[in-house]
């Protein structure tokens, strides 16, 4: 049994990958600012050892960090054109907040140190599917950041012999995320418009294309990174390996949930990646990672938790 820290755990990823660590019998403490996270994602696991506090803080992401074995860093403002609009809110969340992390799990000691990346590092480069070698070419504040983190994340290895792993994700979707802020990722908006036959926003013409990721598929990949021989000072992807583009998730979505109404066609939005779809070779070789869920269950699932759960659908007429 170890001792893990989940940062931003009351979020939607970092909720899942605590549950699924007190599952396998490990010990969880959770460290959230509650900006983004909220506390009801933990009600369901009340063993774990919740901390409200900013990670900006040095002092308190030191007190946190203090007595774990891993810790995973999910913690951030995980939104492009949140960051667009404010990028110094932006930039201390996801930089400030992860130096602190760093400095903090080298100082105590922390085995592995597990950091939640993002696909749009990769920016529109012409080649598809993307691999990690390719240069990162980042087309937001919340890009550049991401990268600035992972490459702090591979100085602290190299300077300091503080093990790391940088988990690039690739549009991350399931239950509990929230479908309420101008922020929320597509699927959950698309999701809870469509159950109530409301016609969703698509930014652009919809024929961006992105590699939805199932959330047990990146829970699978973050845990694997933290103990596969080799990963350390390494950035991997942890992705479904397809790609979908929103015109026909839309109709997808619309199918599966017997709704009749159109989207509602916007002007494409700023730092909005055209194609995106994830190379998982490496993964497969350095984590053994294979994805245990596809797109296709996964998204029904998404969509049955939307349906049955009152909460959400409470919080997307909020
Ligand atoms: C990006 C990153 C992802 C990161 C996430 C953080 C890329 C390729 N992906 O996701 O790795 O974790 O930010 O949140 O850069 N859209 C609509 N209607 C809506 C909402 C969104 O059409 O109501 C469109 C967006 O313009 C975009 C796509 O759907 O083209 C997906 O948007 P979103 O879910 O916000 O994620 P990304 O910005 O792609």
């Amino acid at each position: 049994m170890s001792t893990y820290l989940v940062t931003g755990g009351a979020g939607f990823i970092g909720s899942h990958l605590a549950e699924e660590l007190l599952r396998r019998g490990h010990n969880v403490r959770v460290a959230d600012s509650l900006i983004t996270g909220k506390r009801s994602n933990l009600d369901h696991i009340p063993a774990v050892d919740f901390r409200e506090g900013d990670l900006a803080n040095e002092a308190f992401a030191r007190e946190v960090v203090e007595g774990c074995d891993y810790v995973l860093h999910q913690a951030a403002i995980p939104s492009v054109p949140r960051s667009v609009k404010d990028p110094i809110a932006s930039n201390r969340a996801n930089v400030d907040a992860t130096l602190n992390v760093l400095v903090a799990a080298r100082d105590a000691g922390v085995k592995r140190l597990v950091f939640a990346g993002s696909s749009s590092a990769y920016g529109n480069t012409p080649t598809l599917p993307k691999s990690e070698d390719m240069p990162s070419n980042p087309l937001s504040p919340y890009a550049l950041q991401k990268v600035i983190g992972e490459q702090y994340l591979q100085m602290f290895t190299r300077l300091y012999g503080l093990e790391t792993v940088s988990i690039r994700y690739f549009n991350v979707f399931g239950p509990r995320q929230d479908p309420t802020s101008p922020y929320s990722g597509v699927i959950s908006v698309f999701a809870t418009a469509l159950l109530e036959n409301r016609p969703a926003k698509i930014y652009g013409d919809g024929g961006q294309t992105r590699d939805f990721t199932y959330v047990a598929n990146v829970v699978d990949g973050v845990l694997r990174a933290c103990e596969a021989p080799g990963a350390s000072g390494e950035v991997i992807n942890v992705a479904t390996g397809g790609r979908i583009s929103l015109n026909e998730l839309y109709a997808e979505m619309k199918k599966i949930v017997g709704a009749t109404v159109d989207p509602d066609y916007q002007d494409g939005r700023q730092g909005d990646v055209r194609d995106s779809q994830a190379a998982i070779d490496k993964a497969k070789s350095i984590l053994g990672y294979q994805p245990i869920v596809s797109f296709e269950d996964g998204l029904e699932r998404t969509i049955e938790w939307y349906r049955t759960t009152p909460a959400a659908a409470t919080a997307a007429n909020a």
